[in-house]
């Protein structure tokens, strides 16, 4: 799929927070905060149930885009409760999160996994977003590049350069999602610079340069414009403060 993703990229993952009912209130709301000609790109990641109506919500209102959470690697078949990412394209979908931590941690998600849903979301002509990030121990350790860097050579080294080219990439520490400790922009700045470097010498420094890495972890109104300043950081992937309408413009705005 070729959509034209202008930075910053400002997206809102939802997770399991928002009804239908309360997506078409939260839109309501929203849309008239936005500004017709917006610099950059806004994408929400509705919970499957809430994505039509989502959807519709927002109905051809340009630079707005929507993505889905999670999508099984297979197209079709008995995998009760999954989705695939045929079926998210067909509603609509034109990005999938994959990789994301609360994924690998709380659904036990595994590299291998995470790779059979990244060539699945390429195959259906859909963008993956593909969330990395270390943990506290982790990064106390010392380890936190060599960590990021493992998750994201077992998604690339199973792609041809040309898939890899088409993924937009998270960095999302874990110990800064959902608890109001936000990375440094001097750390953001750090693994951006890390990523953007491990990229180029996979792929060239041309199209690593395009690929869009967002920042995300406790993302808020009052951080979002320093993060979205820190260089190799392209955009922002925001939790909790995405399901606030006023406070999630005030994001969306933060460069405008
Ligand atoms: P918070 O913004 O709530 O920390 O969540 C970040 C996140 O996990 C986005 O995918």
């Amino acid at each position: 799929m070729t959509i034209n993703l202008q930075r910053p990229v400002l997206a809102g993952n939802w997770k399991m927070y928002h009804t239908p009912a309360e997506s078409r209130k939260f839109f309501s709301e929203f849309l008239p905060l936005l500004p017709e000609r917006l610099n950059g790109t806004v994408i929400f990641f509705p919970p499957a149930i809430s994505f039509s109506e989502a959807l519709h919500s927002v109905g051809d209102r340009g630079g707005v885009h929507f993505g889905i959470q999670n999508v099984h690697w297979e197209q079709q078949g008995a995998y009760t409760g999954e989705t695939s990412a045929i079926m998210a394209r067909d509603a609509g979908a034109e990005l999938v999160l994959v990789g994301h931590s609360e994924r690998r941690q709380l659904f036990g998600e595994t590299d291998e996994e995470i790779l059979q849903k990244v060539q699945a979301i390429l195959a259906a002509g859909l963008i993956p977003l593909l969330c990395v990030g270390e943990t506290l121990q982790e990064r106390e350790d010392g380890r936190a590049v060599q960590v990021v860097q493992g998750q994201l050579s077992a998604v690339f080294h199973g792609l041809a350069s040309e898939e890899a080219q088409q993924l937009l990439i998270a960095y999302e520490p874990v110990w800064a999602i959902g608890t109001g400790k936000t990375a440094s922009p001097r750390d953001a700045e750090e693994m951006h610079g890390r990523i953007r470097q491990w990229l180029s010498e996979r792929i060239g420094s041309g199209p690593a340069a395009d690929i869009s890495i967002l920042y995300g972890g406790s993302v808020k109104p009052e951080n979002a414009g320093e993060l979205l300043r820190t260089s190799n950081v392209d955009g922002v992937l925001v939790g909790g403060a995405s399901l606030d309408p006023a406070g999630f413009a005030r994001i969306c705005t933060a460069l405008s």
